[in-house]
């Protein structure tokens, strides 16, 4: 009897270690770029090999990530290269910090999500992003913040810290810049992502999309170093939510063969 028992245990198990985070739904989108420390380049954010890429103030990769924020004092900026930029004309590579309401950061931190914009300019194109960043600041909607140089102003004049030039060439308060060529204006390292949302992006005002995790690829991976465990075997959320119960029933129909009740 007790064999029986343990057998039923068992097939309990897998929906107690698997945890199930939004994998495909609507989502809003914005644009930040603050250079801080992104709040996936701590330790301990999510299940991952590594914490994303912080950079110093020559867009190097720190290997402390216990590195203190360039938002608050410290050395630790966000790298140039985690921006966007375009394969053809309707597919381009990009990072964001993302939000989703009721979960936490190890829910999105490293996980790569394929956006399909459904307005604006760019409605009928398509991202693929890797989180690095958080935005707990929206709590209304699924967010990703695109991550597009001059794309937003610098909290806490990071910028200004990280480049050495006055914060004022980011732009102005929740707008970034506003014409193209006051790109050509911004750090040598940060003027072809900013260049991408008045061309590829079409300097479309926060376009809403479908969102849908994905396997990440190496081209993103690659600027941040980080590979989240659940990369390859992520459960997608409409077949998480079918296998909550499945292993209930099965062990309790196993429960009734051999005459245990559960419970
Ligand atoms: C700029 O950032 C703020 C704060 O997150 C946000 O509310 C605003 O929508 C952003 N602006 C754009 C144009 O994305
Ligand atoms: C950045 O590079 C310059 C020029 O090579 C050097 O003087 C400076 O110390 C470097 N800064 C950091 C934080 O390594
Ligand atoms: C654009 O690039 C993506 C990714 O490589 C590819 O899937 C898509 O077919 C390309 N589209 C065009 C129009 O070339
Ligand atoms: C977005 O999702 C909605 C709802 O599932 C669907 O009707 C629509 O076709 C999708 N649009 C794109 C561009 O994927
Ligand atoms: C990224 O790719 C380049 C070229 O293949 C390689 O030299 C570099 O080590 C890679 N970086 C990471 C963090 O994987």
């Amino acid at each position: 009897m007790s064999k029986h028992i343990i057998l039923s245990l068992l097939l309990l198990l897998p929906s107690l270690t698997s945890a199930s985070y939004p994998t495909s739904g609507p989502a809003i989108t914005d644009r930040y770029w603050d250079c801080c420390k992104p709040s996936c380049g701590w330790k301990g954010k999510a299940s991952f090999n590594s914490p994303v890429f912080s950079c110093d103030s020559n867009n190097t990769h720190l290997s402390d990530f216990d590195a203190g924020t360039g938002c608050n004092g410290g050395n630790a900026f966000l790298c140039a290269d985690q921006s966007p930029w375009a394969v053809n004309d309707t597919f381009s590579y990009g990072f964001a910090g993302a939000s989703f309401p009721g979960y936490v950061e190890d829910a999105w931190c490293g996980a790569c999500y394929q956006l399909d914009f459904t307005s604006g300019e760019v409605k009928g194109k398509r991202m693929v992003i890797q989180v690095h960043n958080t935005g707990y600041d929206v709590h209304t909607a699924n967010r990703f913040a695109l991550a597009i140089p001059g794309g937003n102003t610098s909290y806490a004049a990071a910028c200004a810290l990280q480049y050495g030039v006055s914060n004022t060439v980011f732009g102005e308060a929740d707008v970034g810049l506003i014409t193209a060529s006051q790109c050509d204006k911004l750090p040598k390292a940060l003027q072809a992502p900013c260049h991408w949302r008045f061309n590829w992006f079409l300097d479309a005002q926060r376009p809403t999309a479908n969102f849908t995790r994905v396997e990440c690829p190496a081209v993103l991976t690659n600027r941040t170093g980080t590979i989240r465990d659940d990369d390859k075997t992520f459960v997608t959320q409409s077949s998480a939510q079918k296998s909550v119960y499945s292993p209930y029933l099965l062990a309790g129909f196993l429960a009734l063969l051999s005459g245990i009740v559960l419970i």
